[in-house]
């Protein structure tokens, strides 16, 4: 039996609401510096901290109501809300790793590695086992991050000051749990601080070859076999735009239910995951991923429509027209054996149909809550018009006048 004085359950509830509060806050800023950071290993690894830290405030929200709290993010401190908002202002790759890895997860990682000391171990077991849950993938953030963060810190000078803010906001709280001694809040670093999200265009490392819409030719699936599989496998590696597109959505519609969030942040982590087919198999071809043409024009012109829009582009025209030519890349690679393309495009015809179930649930409710008149199929026909006009993909364009074929 555990000993001495634990908190109570009011305390219990109200640090767990913290925990929950911040790891959404992390999936959050994280989507939205998705496309912001150039570091190509970063966006991989980011993508799947995005999901995470999604599962694990789902987790910390089903316990909360298991301890009968149902509005989680009602009444949190106004210190954690304005750090939240913070996290935010981060300028560049430096800042952001050095306030929410080596502040907020950081702290996250060393409170569920303490909460079960904390708690009444015996009596609220539940919370002891979402705690051991969530520890796992906080831990082995934190070691990436930690490592990571010596690549490129000397890059970005002047993060420290930055670094200090969040921590004193953190801390001026009381802390992770709340509970220590608080004090008042630290002066914001001074100096222009611009909002740089949502990022109008996606960014790489500057010595990456950008894509070139005018020589990109698809080659014949049945004639030249391994021209169209490296083409293939290079637009894979493109879904990484994908992804950002994602990202952006996601922190732009921060209105939209926790299960929608929820399910944003799958989707963008299997968008990586899609990049990484490609990232996987053009590397087993013979390339480099700074060998292929970075197709950033696609997040680019998306980000002039409005969230809304661009969600129900990608989940009810582009997703949905392009699962013809999975089921077909699948049934060719097999009929040549080529078993590892055509399991990765099995798993990506898979992940797919989540992604368009997903897109008919959710469009609807973007509709409404952003006050659109239009239906989801008007929204389907308006949007797939102006991408037939302004997508540089020609083969976005093949997979419309396909499925529209015999209408
Ligand atoms: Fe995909
Ligand atoms: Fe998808």
């Amino acid at each position: 039996m555990s000993t001495g004085s634990r908190i109570t359950i009011e305390q219990n509830t109200d640090i767990l609401k913290r925990y929950a509060f911040l790891e959404r806050a992390c999936m959050r800023t994280l989507a939205g510096w998705l496309p912001g950071a150039p570091e190509w290993d970063a966006k991989n690894e980011i993508g799947l901290h995005i999901w995470e830290s999604a599962q694990s405030a789902d987790q910390l929200y089903g316990r909360l109501r298991e301890l009968r709290v149902y509005q989680p993010e009602r009444n949190l401190s106004p210190a954690l809300v304005r750090l939240a908002q913070e996290l935010d202002y981060a300028q560049n790759t430096a800042e952001l790793m050095a306030t929410v890895y080596l502040v907020v997860k950081k702290a996250l990682r060393d409170a569920y590695y303490q909460h079960p000391e904390a708690t009444w171990i015996d009596f609220d077991r539940p919370t002891v086992n979402v705690a051991e849950r969530n520890l796992p993938a906080a831990e082995r953030q934190m070691t990436w991050a930690e490592a990571f963060f010596q690549t490129i810190a000397d890059s970005y000078p002047g993060w420290q000051a930055w670094r200090d803010y969040i921590a004193g906001l953190l801390e001026a709280d009381g802390g992770i749990t709340g509970l220590g001694e608080k004090g008042p809040l630290p002066e914001r670093p001074t100096g222009a601080r611009a909002l740089l999200l949502p990022w109008k265009e996606c960014q790489r490392d500057k010595s990456w070859p950008i894509f070139d819409p005018s020589v990109d030719a698809e080659p014949d699936r049945k004639a030249e076999p391994e021209a169209h599989r490296l083409w293939r496998f290079k637009h894979y590696l493109n879904e990484m735009t994908a992804a950002e597109t994602l990202g952006s959505i996601l922190w732009m519609t921060p209105e939209m239910p926790w299960e929608y969030q929820y399910n944003v942040s799958r989707h963008l982590w299997d968008e990586v995951r899609h990049s990484q087919l490609g990232q996987v198999r053009v590397k087993q071809l013979g390339l480099q991923y700074s060998d292929v043409p970075q197709v950033v024009q696609i997040y680019n012109v998306m980000m002039t429509l409005p969230a809304v829009e661009q969600y129900a582009l990608l989940t009810t025209v582009i997703e949905p027209n392009g699962m013809p030519e999975k089921a077909a890349n699948r049934e060719h690679w097999e009929s040549i054996h080529d078993d590892i393309s055509a399991a990765a495009v099995s798993y990506d015809w898979s992940d797919e149909n989540f992604h368009i179930r997903w897109g008919k649930k959710w469009t609807p409710v973007l509709l409404e809550t952003y006050g659109y008149k239009e239906t989801p199929e008007e929204i389907a026909a308006r949007t797939e018009a102006w991408m037939m006009e302004h997508t540089p993909v020609k083969m976005q364009k093949k997979m419309a006048a396909e499925a529209h074929k015999g209408e």
